[in-house]
């Protein structure tokens, strides 16, 4: 039997599906989902649930307390999109709420944490194509700054105290069972639905925007890979770069137009573009690879195929 684990941000687009398939590894009642508002009805009636606001540490400690949680997946936090608009409370949520995560590891309360991070912790000065693990990092979005921070509090509390925190930096992620909360690559998502909808999409990126992206079954697979993998294994103590597929709005239209006869894209840039641009377009990730066996399955034609076959129902 797997030790209790609890989830932080449990009704959000990764929390959510990672809720999912933790309770079918593990058991529903060993996993404790939680958020500071309710999820959609089948996440709410698929195990037990708390409510929970991340940033109030003595809140999390009587959770972990009462069921002897093991193991923190912290996936609550402000994205890029939003984040830009509140600047400091984006800092607050997603700092603090890293911080009374790692601390309650430092104090041998809980044994291990997940903590993702984002491509985002890239920025403009980074090279854009098959961007290292390790290269340049100034971000210049509240979230990066925050992410890459947090990175380093990772590392720190992992090199000082020994606490075991692993970590990817997700690219934009595509997923049919919650919609994305505030994201700059939402759009492919919303694509799908608007295609199936109405036959077109108006599109907040421009055309050749080129993004790391990733179907959201290999970065729930690559999360748990990653927490099952022995610690000696984990030497990377930031953040693992993951790639999946890389493609811009174009190609996506492209690949939706082959099963959906006369789609179409428009283009209308918004304030996202300018954080797009700040990211790499592809990403390298030899050391997830080479460390615990990371390989991603599914490219564009394959995510397509899938999201139009699931939104279909
Ligand atoms: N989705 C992506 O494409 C992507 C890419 C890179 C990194 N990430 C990271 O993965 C993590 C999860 O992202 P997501 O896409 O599921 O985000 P999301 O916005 O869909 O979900 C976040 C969840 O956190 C909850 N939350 C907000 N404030 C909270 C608080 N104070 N206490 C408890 N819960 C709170 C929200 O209610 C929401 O359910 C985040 O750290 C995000 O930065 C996501």
């Amino acid at each position: 039997m797997h030790n209790p684990i609890l989830i932080i941000g449990a009704c959000g687009q990764i929390g959510t599906e990672l809720t999912f398939e933790l309770r079918n590894k593990y058991g529903a009642e060993n996993v404790i989902a939680s958020d500071i508002r309710e999820g959609g009805e089948a996440l709410m009636q698929s195990g037990p649930f708390e409510l929970l606001d991340a940033t109030n540490y003595s809140a999390i400690e009587d959770v972990v307390m009462h069921y002897e949680i093991d193991e923190v997946y912290l996936m609550a936090a402000m994205l890029s999109a939003t984040a830009e608009k509140f600047p400091m409370r984006a800092w607050n949520l997603n700092m603090n709420s890293l911080f009374n995560v790692l601390n309650l590891a430092k104090d041998k309360k809980i044994s291990k944490v997940f903590w993702p991070s984002s491509i985002a912790v890239f920025g403009p000065n980074t090279p854009k194509n098959n961007t290292p693990q390790n290269t340049i990092m100034e971000p210049s979005t509240v979230y990066g700054i925050s992410k890459q921070s947090g990175e380093r509090w990772c590392e720190y509390y992992h090199k000082k105290y020994g606490v075991d925190v692993r970590s990817v930096r997700y690219p934009g992620l595509i997923s049919w069972k919650t919609m994305p909360g505030g994201g700059t690559t939402d759009y492919a998502v919303e694509i799908y639905h608007e295609a199936l909808k109405k036959g077109s999409y108006e599109c907040f990126l421009d055309s050749d925007t080129e993004l790391p992206m990733m179907y959201m079954d290999d970065a729930i697979r690559a999360t748990i890979n990653l927490m099952d993998s022995p610690s000696e294994k984990i030497k990377v103590r930031s953040s693992y770069n993951l790639a999946g597929m890389n493609f811009t709005p174009k190609q996506m239209a492209e690949s939706i137009a082959k099963h959906i006869a006369g789609f179409e894209i428009r283009y209308a840039p918004d304030f996202r573009q300018e954080i797009a641009d700040s990211w790499p377009s592809s990403i390298d990730d030899a050391a997830a690879r080479r460390e615990w066996g990371w390989e991603p399955r599914f490219d564009l034609a394959q995510t397509t195929e899938a999201m139009l076959k699931n939104l279909k129902g």
